[in-house]
């Protein structure tokens, strides 16, 4: 069994990818061109956004955005500490601080009063000025985002919509990817759409922020000269050919895909409900997940290597997002972003497990991963 079988997807949309892949090669336009328009306006479309900018991989896309709104040194964003490690590594390379924050052990996102207390702590020591909240859509569920905006509205903070992992979901009727002043995404081949390398994306109805990030993702080139660099900027394009894979499937992921991982999310919440000390993902009323990955909390002071090592005889690989808070990362020893307290994503990391999961993983194959994580845990 395969985490996330990309091979399943790969022999049902071959004809597609192939066909699209060859194209590119044979007209040789590699960097830029009609593909990548084409899914930069399919993306918008399906997210609606006004305008998608793409660029090289989701962590550049983070980097841009807080580049086009002019973060660096002396500035406080705010980014919970149960994420990866771009999240926070985006701010700190350009200067700013990343300040972490707990996360709720429901949802896995930001808790909203760890994050006003955290914003209000911030201010009292008047260090730092608070600019920006970084809004991570943690394993395919959206943020609280109607709580989180109103918390920017009160401190005048920019919300930076971190959907790495988010790529499908909805939020109250609107769709991730545009629920931030600014949104990001990444096309990591294992995301809920990926391509076949690196690939990412921001969203935005700013048309000056979307020219902005156009120009920083090309050498800070002026809008109709390419050699007239008007800002500095880094090299960070989506490849053509990397267009040219998404554009397929995207249209499966709209068709069928985002729809069949959620029935195996489903599965798996009925096949585990009431197993002693096991905590199942939740999604709260009005969300949808995309379902980047199947989290569960292993009950507490079980030997959670052991039952990885149990699951892995059998066939069955599971991992772990995230095994070390974001405070703890040695990157932040020694730094202000390392004095965070947050004890709920000190659990979470000690408790959680990842399940094997994506849109091509059959009813049956769930039943095996619950029946053998069962036995794994009570024989
Ligand atoms: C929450 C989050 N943010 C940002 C990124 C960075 O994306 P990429 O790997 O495309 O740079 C990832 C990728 O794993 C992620 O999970």
């Amino acid at each position: 069994m395969e985490f996330r079988d990309l091979k399943r997807q790969y022999e049902k949309l071959k004809t597609s990818i192939d066909n699209n892949i060859e194209n590119i090669i044979s007209s040789t336009q590699f960097i830029s061109g009609e593909a990548v328009i084409a899914i930069e306006e399919a993306l918008a479309e399906y997210t609606g956004a006004r305008y998608c900018i793409s660029c090289g991989n989701g962590t550049d896309a983070i980097s841009i955005a807080l580049l086009a709104y002019n973060i660096g040194p002396g500035d406080a964003v705010f980014v919970p500490d149960f994420t990866f490690f771009s999240s926070g590594e985006c701010p700190a390379a350009i200067g700013a601080t990343p300040v972490f924050v707990d996360v709720r052990k429901d949802t896995y996102n930001i808790d909203v009063e760890s994050l006003e207390c955290t914003i209000k702590k911030v201010i009292k020591e008047g260090k730092l000025i608070p600019r920006v909240v970084v809004a991570v859509d943690l394993f395919g569920l959206p943020a609280d985002y109607d709580a989180i905006r109103s918390i920017c509205n009160k401190y005048n903070l920019l919300l930076l919509e971190d959907a790495a992992q988010g790529f499908g979901g909805i939020y109250k009727g609107r769709k991730v990817c545009s629920l931030g002043d600014i949104s990001t995404t990444s096309f990591f081949p294992a995301k809920p759409l990926g391509c076949y390398g690196d690939g990412g994306a921001i969203f935005t109805d700013d048309e000056k922020i979307a020219a902005l990030c156009r120009s920083i993702a090309v050498h800070g080139k002026n809008a109709d000269d390419k050699y007239d660099n008007v800002r500095i900027g880094m090299n960070s394009r989506l490849d053509t050919i990397q267009a040219a894979v998404l554009m397929p499937k995207l249209e499966a992921f709209k068709n069928y895909e985002l729809e069949d991982v959620n029935k195996v999310a489903d599965f798996y919440t009925e096949k585990l409900k009431g197993v002693e000390g096991l905590i199942l993902p939740k999604i709260p009323d009005g969300y949808y997940s995309s379902w980047a990955q199947y989290t569960v909390q292993l009950p507490i002071k079980v030997n959670r290597k052991a039952i990885q090592e149990f699951l892995k005889n059998r066939g069955i690989p599971t991992n772990i997002y995230y095994i070390k808070p974001m405070h703890r990362q040695g990157a932040f020893l020694n730094t202000y972003s390392a004095m965070a307290e947050c004890p709920r994503t000190d659990e979470l990391c000690e408790r959680v497990l990842c399940l094997p999961i994506h849109p091509y993983l059959k009813e049956n194959e769930v039943d095996e991963v619950a029946r053998t994580l069962k036995e794994a845990l009570y024989g």
